[in-house]
């Protein structure tokens, strides 16, 4: 074999070496307003206008069984500041335990819909699902963005690489740090 030839990999191999993905905390709440913040690498913008974003969630998550009940949820992109609170969205189930108390995450009220901002974030994109499809083993959510909130005084946001762990990437400065 010549070195510019590729071979078949394992999938797996294929998904860490797509990485950095941009890693988000997604809030959602069950019927009775309880919240949760899932962390979530698989989504993308789906349309310019009007904004729509889809998020890609499995059916074991907590975040599942609220967006279920209650199909609206805020896309949160954590700061640098929020690091380890990100990583715990991402690795702890809220069916256990409130992850907002346990983080010590700040539930700021959405305008648009019930659940809550992440206080802190750089963004949040406020949502109301208005399609859904079975994707193999998740669901994609396709959100119409009702309001679109940010901090203009930052420009970090959080990426996750391999699934490993979390880096940062400064969009002012074109670096990336590790958090
Ligand atoms: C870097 C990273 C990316 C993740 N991306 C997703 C994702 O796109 N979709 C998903 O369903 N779970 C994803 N997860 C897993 C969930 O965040 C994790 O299972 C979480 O504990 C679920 O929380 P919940 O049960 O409170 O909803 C990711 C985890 C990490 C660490």
């Amino acid at each position: 074999m010549n070195n510019t030839e590729l071979t078949e990999i394992r999938w797996t191999d294929a998904v860490q070496l797509a990485s950095p993905h941009p890693y988000v905390l997604v809030t959602t709440v069950d019927q009775s307003g309880r919240p949760d913040a899932i962390g979530i690498g698989w989504f993308t913008i789906v349309s310019w206008s009007p904004p729509m974003v889809a998020i890609g969630v499995a059916p074991a998550r907590h975040s599942y069984s609220n967006l279920e009940q209650v199909p609206e949820f805020v896309v949160n992109f954590p700061t640098p500041r929020l690091s380890r609170a990100a990583w715990a969205c991402g690795t702890t189930s809220g069916a256990r335990v409130d992850k907002f108390k346990a983080n010590g995450m700040e539930a700021l009220p959405s305008g648009q819909v019930r659940p809550p901002t992440i206080g802190g974030s750089l963004m949040a994109w406020e949502c109301k699902v208005v399609q859904k499809m079975d994707t193999g083993d998740h669901r994609l959510y396709v959100g119409e963005i009702l309001a679109v909130k940010g901090d203009l005084s930052q420009s970090a946001h959080l990426y996750s690489i391999h699934y490993r762990k979390l880096v940062s990437v400064d969009h002012k400065a074109g670096t990336i740090v590790e958090t």
